[in-house]
This record gives structure tokens, sequence and C-alpha cells, in this order.
């Protein structure tokens, strides 16, 4: 079953000429942690708020669980639950607060919502914390907060755009291990993040949007594919004895100011770790990231940096 389904989704922001959404049309499966990239301005958010019932769409349609975003709002607002991006607690509010009173405005007895603002508090570590204002909070928190409140309520279909920001490695795992368990209760998850790892582990599904466009979609066995060079070495810049012998095995990037990275052929990987011995290069073989993918994909102005 299919929770999200666009068709020719188009937005153009009022005063603005260039739409943020350029006919989008796409499904989304329950049960999925499907992920949305893209760089910044691609028009992740603005179709997350779509979604969301935030915002209306100027063309196409847009089925959330079913319901028309336009004519059925309210039918879909009761089943989701969202994380904006650059939303921020109230100040004078503790972490109980917005936990628990939110719990209650979407229905649930005292007693249980007692119960869950604590599990969740506790999951995120934010039980210690849990009575000083919001204001006294580390950002770090604060982001916590609004993870907890839209993690806690029952919601069939969640709207995470960038959860993680500003999160430790640590807390950024928490939430990780949270989405996972969401999804094996059989929820939907709708996830942007500039995090490449964390779309590369958490993903079933990842659409890559550009200008409003979708670039490419699928899991990211599919998206490994696109560059068949798969492999990349990474040499560092000051043991390269020659460049000119690298550049025949593959394509050659700059990365930062001390590492050339080479995209290869697995095939090449046998006589590359030879003649990198043989020159004292040091160096590190491993398969292409999502990260790499992403940057071949929309990576324009960094393409055109490209040592090749
Ligand atoms: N309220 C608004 N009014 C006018 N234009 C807007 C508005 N909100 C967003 N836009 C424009 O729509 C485009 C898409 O913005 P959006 O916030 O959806 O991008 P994003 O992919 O979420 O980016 P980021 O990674 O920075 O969060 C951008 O060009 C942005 O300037
Ligand atoms: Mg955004």
């Amino acid at each position: 079953m299919h929770v999200i389904e666009a068709y020719n989704l188009s937005k153009i922001y009022k005063g603005t000429h260039v739409p943020a959404l350029d006919n989008i049309s796409l499904k989304i499966e329950q049960g999925q942690i499907f992920t949305l990239l893209g760089r910044n301005g691609a028009g992740k958010t603005t179709f997350v708020r779509i979604c969301a019932t935030q915002l209306l769409p100027t063309s196409g349609t847009l089925k959330v669980l079913g319901y028309d975003v336009i004519s059925q709002a309210e039918n879909i607002r009761k089943f989701i639950s969202v994380v904006p991006q650059e939303g921020r607690p109230l100040r004078a509010l503790t972490p109980w607060d917005h936990v628990y009173n939110w719990l209650k405005i979407r229905g649930e007895e005292k007693f249980i919502a007692k119960i869950k603002t604590e599990k969740i508090l506790e999951r995120f570590e934010l039980l210690k914390v849990k009575d000083k204002p919001a204001m006294n909070l580390s950002g770090g928190m604060k982001q916590k907060i609004l993870v907890a409140m839209a993690t806690a309520v029952d919601a069939d279909l969640l709207f995470l755009d960038e959860p993680t920001i500003g999160l430790d490695p640590v807390s950024r795992r928490q939430v990780w291990n949270l989405m996972q368990d969401l999804k094996k209760e059989g929820k939907t998850i709708l996830l942007t993040t500039h995090y490449m790892d964390e779309a590369e582990i958490l993903s079933d599904k990842i659409v890559i949007i550009d200008n409003g466009k979708i670039v490419k979609e699928g899991n990211i066995n599919d998206l490994r594919k696109i560059i068949p060079q798969n492999i990349r070495m990474d040499i560092s810049k000051k043991n390269i004895v020659d460049i000119e012998k690298l550049k025949e095995y593959g394509n050659v990037v700059e990365i930062g100011t001390d590492i050339i990275r080479l995209f290869t052929f697995e095939s090449s990987i046998g006589e590359l770790s030879n003649l990198a011995i043989k020159n004292k290069m040091s160096f590190n073989i491993s398969p292409i990231t999502l990260d790499d993918i992403f940057v071949h994909l929309v990576g324009d102005t960094i393409k055109n940096n490209k040592i090749k």
C-alpha cells in the first residue's frame, strides 16, 4: 500500500517565478523509511510541508494515506506527526511539558501520556533535565525535545525534516534506533537529511531532488550502479608521484586540500595497489558511498573543479 502518492506536484511560492517543486511524481510505500536528498533550496521542506498539510500545492495532486491534501486535510492530520525544520521548543516550557501536553492534545489518557513521556525522555537522555525550561537547555537537547514530541505520539506516518541536525554522534544513533523501531511497528517515515551516512544506513528508498525536480530514485544498491567506477582510492596528495598515470585508471577528483580521490573499476584494484606500493604512496580503497553519488548527481560546481 502506498501512503503517499504525488502526481505532477508543483509549488510556486507567492511572489516568485521559479518553481520550488516542479512536476514531482512519486509514491511512498507503507512501512518504509523514505529519504529525500537534495542541496539547500532543492525543495525538500516544501514537499514535506505540503504532505504534512501545512502548505498548499500550486498544481498537481497529492494523496496522503488515501486522502487528498487540499480537500481532506483534516482527515490526514490525526494520523501524522512532524519534526519541522528549524522548529524550536517554547522557551519557558520544560521537556516534560512539551511531550506530555502534546500527547494529551493528541488524545492520550493522562496515565498513558505520563508513561509515554517518561519512556521517550529516558530514551533521549532528557529525564535528568525534564523540569528545566527549554531556554536553559543546549541546542541539541532542544532538538531532541522536538524529535521526542513527534515520535511519542502514535502516528502512522512521520515527517522528519532534518531531525538529527545539531545532535552529537551518540544522540544521532538514538534517533536512528528509534526510527528503526518505528519502522518495525509498520510506521512510515519521510526523512530529509544532509548526512549521507544517515541516509545510507536508514533508507529503504532514496529520492534525490534538485531545483524542484527528481534527479534519481532507488535504493542504495540502485544508486550505486549510477557510477560504473564504483571503487574509490584515496591517496594523500603529497605521496603522489605521477598523477597522469593515475588518470589512466579512472576519474581523479580533489577532496579537500590533501587528498586525491580516484574513482576506478574493481578490476583495476590489483594493478593500482601494486603501483601505489611500488611508489610508496599510502592509500585507502573502499566502495563508493552515497556521498560520492550525491556529488556526482547534483554537485555541478564541484564537478567543474574536477581534475578528471
Ligand atoms: N516561504 C517561501 N517563500 C518564497 N520562496 C520560498 C519559501 N520557502 C522556500 N522558498 C524557496 O523554495 C525553494 C525550496 O526551498 P526548500 O525550503 O523546500 O528547500 P530545501 O530542499 O528544504 O533546502 P534546505 O536543505 O536548505 O532545507 C528555495 O528556492 C527557497 O528559496
Ligand atoms: Mg529544508
